[in-house]
């Protein structure tokens, strides 16, 4: 009993010394606001090229390869010198073998015109008969790769998520991926 009792005191004692340390960490602590601006459009509200792009990303889900997730996605980037490409998720039985379509499009987009920036990039996705209300957000892995491209050729990506109530717009990958770690660290 009395080991039972020292115990639970020796528990409630260091639970009270957690508490007064987490107070006053969090007297102390300084706070750090990430702002993201995220634009919200609708496709009239869009100039010739950037419907071209989005139209672009709605086809490219067409030649998805998903049959695992049926969630079709698609991408479509305009070049620095007006070139648009375009490329869709390919999935795999082994599911981490797959690609998404902003990763396809990017890669496919810097193996044939590697001499170009890539300005905008546009993704749209469809499912269940449908294309998204909601824009379709680009998964970690994507981000980080667009990041890359961005620093790779010192421009900015702009980046127009399809969804049929609303489009977002995104200045720069920046905003999606804060903190970020890139090649920086390693010098
Ligand atoms: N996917 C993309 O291609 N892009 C995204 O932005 C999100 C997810 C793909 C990966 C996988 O083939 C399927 O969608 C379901 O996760």
């Amino acid at each position: 009993e009395r080991q039972k009792s020292q115990k639970k005191l020796g528990i409630s004692i260091s639970f009270l010394t957690l508490c007064k340390v987490l107070l006053i960490k969090s007297e102390d602590m300084k706070k750090l606001t990430i702002t993201a601006i995220i634009n919200r459009l609708t496709y009239d509200m869009l100039n010739e090229t950037d419907k071209k792009l989005i139209d672009g990303a709605k086809k490219a889900t067409e030649s998805s390869y998903s049959p695992y997730s049926q969630f079709a996605v698609g991408a479509a980037a305009l070049l620095a010198n007006g070139t648009i490409v375009s490329g869709s998720n390919q999935e795999n039985a082994a599911f981490p073998s797959g690609t998404c379509a902003e990763r396809t499009t990017r890669f496919y987009a810097n193996s044939q015109h590697r001499d170009q920036a890539v300005h905008t990039l546009a993704v749209a996705a469809y499912t269940q008969g449908a294309f998204l209300d909601i824009p379709i957000s680009p998964c970690g892995a994507c981000r980080q790769v667009i990041l890359e491209v961005e620093k790779r050729y010192n421009h900015p990506i702009r980046i127009l998520l399809f969804g049929e109530n609303e489009i977002y717009e995104i200045k720069s990958i920046r905003d999606l991926l804060p903190l970020s770690f890139d090649e920086d660290f390693l010098k």
